[in-house]
């Protein structure tokens, strides 16, 4: 099976082409590519959703036909169309699901829609060997979700930010330091040389019970340290600000993900979204695997932002399951699993 896969959801044009055999977990990377818009956002410190619907626009064309063309194939070889139809910006999923609808119909293909959310999770999938039931845990620049897997197909979020996602605390945190947008990997970069002790920060997450994260607290904490110090004419180091913020989003993730998998009695981990290229969030996830007997997956970093590899791997399994979208497929800015941009 060749599936061609269309992710326009947030700030990147993603197309994947995909081959997989039916009913095997297994996957080959045929082309995987994407066009970034993070300049053009750059400038404005976030992504601005009319001016990401129009580049995807520009984008989307060219960027699947070179899919194909990487890929060594042409229209009339891809056996299914995949695209990526909630949550996400309006404007940008639109085009991507418009894109997709008429594809498959000019080439009368089958046409699967697939959850941005599980998009992430399944970027799991490519290595392979991995079983179901899993808790998965999302982190990306506009989500933060705990999901309970019973299946490739079924997912239950259980846990989620009542507030900013992760990413979006490090994007608006770093954009006080002068950094630029999305500010994540330099945060990351600056984190490591910094002392995570030296700031003591409020947690990532909340304490009622719940596997829920609330990010604004620390958000506003973050800026109002850097604000004072600007008042008193004292100096920041922004290593330790950036390693003292980031060990208390690793241990509130820690915190709410071991306790949602003792609580569910699942001992396996699947990790995945943009910020899941953070190195001492990596690190920390495998630590408290290893420590607790927690089988651990975490996509590799470069699938770990939106690509179409990921919309593929998600696809399969709707597609295998029988879940076909038709041409009524619209996109949706929110979901039940969350809803938030992304
Ligand atoms: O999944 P993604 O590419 O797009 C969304 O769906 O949002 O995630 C982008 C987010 C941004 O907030 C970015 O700052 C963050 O992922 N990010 C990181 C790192 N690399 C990207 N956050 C922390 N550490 C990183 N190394
Ligand atoms: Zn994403």
């Amino acid at each position: 099976m060749l599936y061609l896969a269309i992710e326009s959801s947030c700030d990147e044009t993603a197309v994947a082409v995909v081959s997989s055999p039916s009913g095997v977990d297994e996957f080959e990377i045929r082309s995987n590519v994407i066009a970034s818009q993070i300049d053009i956002h750059a400038k404005f410190g976030g992504v601005v959703p009319e001016i990401a619907g129009r580049a995807h626009i520009e984008a989307i064309s060219s960027l699947a036909y070179r899919a194909l063309a990487d890929a060594g194939v042409s229209a009339k070889d891809i056996d299914c169309v995949a695209v990526t139809s909630e949550p996400g910006l309006i404007g940008a999923l639109l085009v991507g699901v418009n894109f997709a609808k008429g594809f498959a119909y000019a080439n009368k293909k089958p046409l699967v829609a697939v959850n941005h959310i599980k998009g992430h999770v399944a970027a799991n999938y490519i290595e392979g060997g991995i079983k179901a039931p899993f808790i998965a845990f999302v982190a990306s620049g506009g989500h933060t979700s705990i999901i309970r897997a019973s299946s490739f197909t079924d997912f239950e979020t259980v846990g989620r930010t009542l507030d900013d996602a992760i990413g979006e605390a490090f994007d608006k945190t770093g954009r006080k330091m002068g950094l630029t947008y999305p500010c994540g990997a330099a945060m990351d970069k600056l984190a490591a040389k910094g002392d995570p002790e030296a700031y003591k920060m409020p947690p990532a997450h909340i304490r009622d019970g719940s596997y829920n994260f609330s990010l604004s607290g620390l958000k506003t904490f973050t800026i109002n340290l850097m604000n004072t110090a600007e008042m008193k004419g004292e100096e920041i180091n922004f290593n330790d600000l950036c390693a003292s913020l980031t060990k208390s989003i690793c241990d509130s993730v820690a915190h709410q993900l071991l306790r949602c998998l003792r609580d569910s009695n699942i001992n396996t981990l699947l990790a995945a979204g943009g910020v899941l290229a953070n190195t001492h969030l990596r690190r920390t996830l495998v630590r408290m695997c290893d420590k607790n007997g927690i089988e651990l997956h975490m996509p590799p970093p470069y699938l770990c932002g939106d690509n179409g590899v990921m919309i593929a791997a998600a696809a399969k399994y709707e597609f295998e399951a029988g879940r076909y979208a038709d041409m009524s497929l619209d996109g949706a800015p929110s979901s039940k699993d969350d809803w938030k941009r992304c």
